[in-house]
């Protein structure tokens, strides 16, 4: 089966440590998808392979069928885990320069209704350096949406940010999936992928530890929420009888 995303058999050894041993997974097209699993069990990996920015030890890695392609026709928006911006220049400046980057019609006009959107009006003449990090990172996925990717790959998207903000974003990310981008997430927030994702997928030891829609991943629980579901699986060491 092909899908927007097709992970076939990843294999990842960084200097000998094999951190990703044999993982196949596929993003459908239109599905919000979340990518979990605890801190250092190989997520990011995941995406940066997937992205061409890691060569995987295995296996095939595709994104709508191909090994990724930065120009090609397929437009990926991409928001990595480490954030950065230009901090000296102004919030309108930057976000203009990336607008016109990715081709959009009216730069300008774009971003300042983007601002509007995510409770940012007043900030566009604002050097980005000033600004909170969680402004910064309004600015950053203000960028990353920016020409309609058809693909959206978000690596925690609402760290740091408040409850109030997180919602905010989760709308947001909402609205994409209704226009029908395709999105993977990850998240350590189990009520955002209970509320956003339609399938998803638990890594652990290099593996998919659980893997599809979040209705039959909680089924195989007996019913755990996924908040349990996640506690008793990367618990599962630390509590081993
Ligand atoms: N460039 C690299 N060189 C060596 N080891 C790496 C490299 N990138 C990642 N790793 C290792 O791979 C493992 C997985 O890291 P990764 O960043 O993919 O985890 P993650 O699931 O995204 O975790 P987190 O939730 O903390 O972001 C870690 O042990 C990390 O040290
Ligand atoms: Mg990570």
């Amino acid at each position: 089966m092909t899908g927007v995303v097709t992970v076939k058999n990843f294999q990842m050894s960084f200097a000998g440590k094999e951190v990703i041993k044999d993982l196949s997974f596929t993003v459908k097209k239109g599905e919000i998808f979340g990518l979990l699993g605890s801190n250092g069990s190989g997520k990011t990996t995941t995406i940066r392979a997937l992205l061409n920015l890691y060569q995987p030890s295995g296996g095939e890695l595709l994104i709508n069928g191909k090994a990724f392609d930065p120009a090609g026709d397929f437009v990926v928006g991409y928001l990595p885990e480490e954030r950065g911006l230009y901090k000296k220049e102004t919030v309108i400046d930057v976000m203009t320069y990336f607008g016109k980057l990715k081709g959009l019609k009216d730069p300008k006009e774009w971003s300042l209704k983007y601002l509007n959107r995510v409770e940012l009006p007043d900030v566009a003449n604002m050097a980005i350096g000033k600004m909170s990090q969680g402004m910064q990172q309004k600015v950053q996925i203000g960028i990353t949406i920016m020409g309609n990717p058809k693909l959206l790959i978000l690596d925690e998207p609402t760290k740091g940010f408040d409850p109030v903000n997180r919602k905010l974003l989760m709308d947001i990310i909402e609205e994409l999936h209704e226009k029908g981008t395709t999105i993977v997430m990850i998240t350590h927030y189990m009520d955002e992928v209970e509320r956003l994702c339609d399938r998803a997928l638990l890594l652990k030891d290099g593996k998919a530890r659980a893997y599809g829609t979040i209705k039959n991943i909680r089924k195989e629980f007996d019913g755990k929420t996924l908040d349990q579901i996640f506690v008793k699986v990367y618990g599962e060491k630390a509590d081993a009888q």
